[in-house]
């Protein structure tokens, strides 16, 4: 990235020597990020992170179609999705766009028979995330695809049906599992370049070619008019070189990430009593813990842990000044009591065994201490 701040800070957009620099470590990244999602490089637009791809998805797809059609429409999405895929659907529903919430397992998976019962004629879109970034659960993101692709076949020998599109949002997938558009039967995929080791401010939205949608923001009409602004050089470079890296060392970081949360996950149960396990260790990314410690409090927990040096999250969202319990965890069935004692812990390439360690040494007396302030 670094030349791309400095010596070759031409702007992609620039006829001249300097911009045709910038243009084709564009073009080379672009090309790069294409094939690993197997794709045309038509299909990879450019974003400032996932947030920003997400709400391209549902609001351009929805503005494309309501541009020639009063039609009511039907989107899908599930209970736990992101607030990013969450938040726009529910500015379209104030707009009269049905929306229906799938409900989710016990361990936050999608039913695929509640799934296709939900679709309706005017379905148009589904969008359900590809893992859960609070439990780390991996959504049968293949088998709801096939759904779909079947759906459009029958309904393209109709006539005047509508086509349903499909969208994930990728971005705790990517570092674990084969993002091929095609072996997924996807129209549209969201991730961002900080959640792969890449740069923080970029990401990309995939968009099968054909499939309507409209740009949100207007002025230079740069991404094919879809995403007007400069581009972000550095970032789009380091975001293609993150991807390159994390699907060439995807197999052993698994095997090592995994190794570490299970063994992790195995001695908490041991040394503390009274926990519950929320993510389900055999159906999620090797990435993430959720666990919840009964009779604890899950901010004093972070805030311990912290000033020994250990960063994790809760999964709680905090909300302006008071606290709320997490959608996700409420929707898997925990209650909101269990909800605000729980903890999120992850892990990553970097992480090490002595780290594993260090934090089992320390976690069970702060737990022990906290659970006898509760009260
Ligand atoms: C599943 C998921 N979607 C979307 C986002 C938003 O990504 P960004 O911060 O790149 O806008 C995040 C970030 O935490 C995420 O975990």
């Amino acid at each position: 990235m670094l030349p791309y701040f400095s010596d070759k800070y031409g702007n992609a957009s620039s006829l001249h020597a300097f911009g045709q620099i910038a243009a084709k470590a564009v073009n080379q990244a672009r090309e790069n990020i294409a094939k690993l999602l197997n794709c045309g490089i038509e299909e990879v637009i450019f974003t400032s992170g996932a947030t920003e791809a997400d709400n391209l998805a549902v609001f351009g797809l929805v503005n494309a179609l309501r541009k020639n059609n009063n039609d009511k429409l039907h989107i899908i999405t599930s209970a736990i999705e992101h607030p990013a895929v969450l938040e726009p659907l529910k500015i379209l529903a104030g707009q009269g766009v049905e929306v229906t919430y799938l409900p989710v397992g016990k361990s936050g998976l999608v039913d695929l028979e509640i799934f296709k019962k939900s679709i309706k004629d005017n379905t148009v879109l589904v969008s359900i995330m590809y893992v859960n970034s609070e439990i780390g659960i991996i959504e049968p993101i293949r088998e709801i695809g096939e759904v779909i692709e079947k759906i459009n076949a029958e309904r393209a020998g109709q006539g005047g049906k509508k086509r349903i599109y499909f969208h994930t949002d990728a971005v705790q997938a990517l570092n674990f599992l084969d993002c091929d558009t095609k072996k997924l039967h996807l129209d549209l995929l969201s991730f961002s370049g900080h959640k792969i080791y890449g740069p923080k401010g970029i990401g990309v939205l995939f968009v099968k070619s054909g499939t309507p949608i409209q740009g949100l923001q207007l002025g230079g009409h740069h991404e094919k008019n879809l995403r007007s602004g400069t581009l972000n050089v550095p970032g789009i470079v380091g975001l293609a070189e993150a991807l390159r890296t994390c699907s060439r060392d995807r197999e052993k970081n698994n095997k090592k990430i995994l190794k570490l949360r299970n063994n992790f996950v195995a001695a908490v149960k041991k040394r503390i009593k009274n926990v519950r396990v929320n993510t389900d260790l055999k159906k999620s990314t090797p990435s993430l813990a959720s666990i919840s410690f009964v009779g604890a409090e899950g901010e004093s927990i972070l805030i311990a842990l912290d000033l020994s040096g250990v960063a994790v999250s809760t999964g709680s969202a905090c909300a302006s000044a008071s606290l709320k319990a997490s959608p996700v965890l409420l929707a898997i069935g925990i209650k909101e009591e269990t909800c605000h004692s729980t903890i999120r812990f992850s892990f990553g390439k970097n992480n090490t065994e002595a780290e594993v360690k260090k934090v089992l040494k320390i976690l069970p007396p702060i737990i022990e201490r906290l659970r006898k302030m509760a009260p």
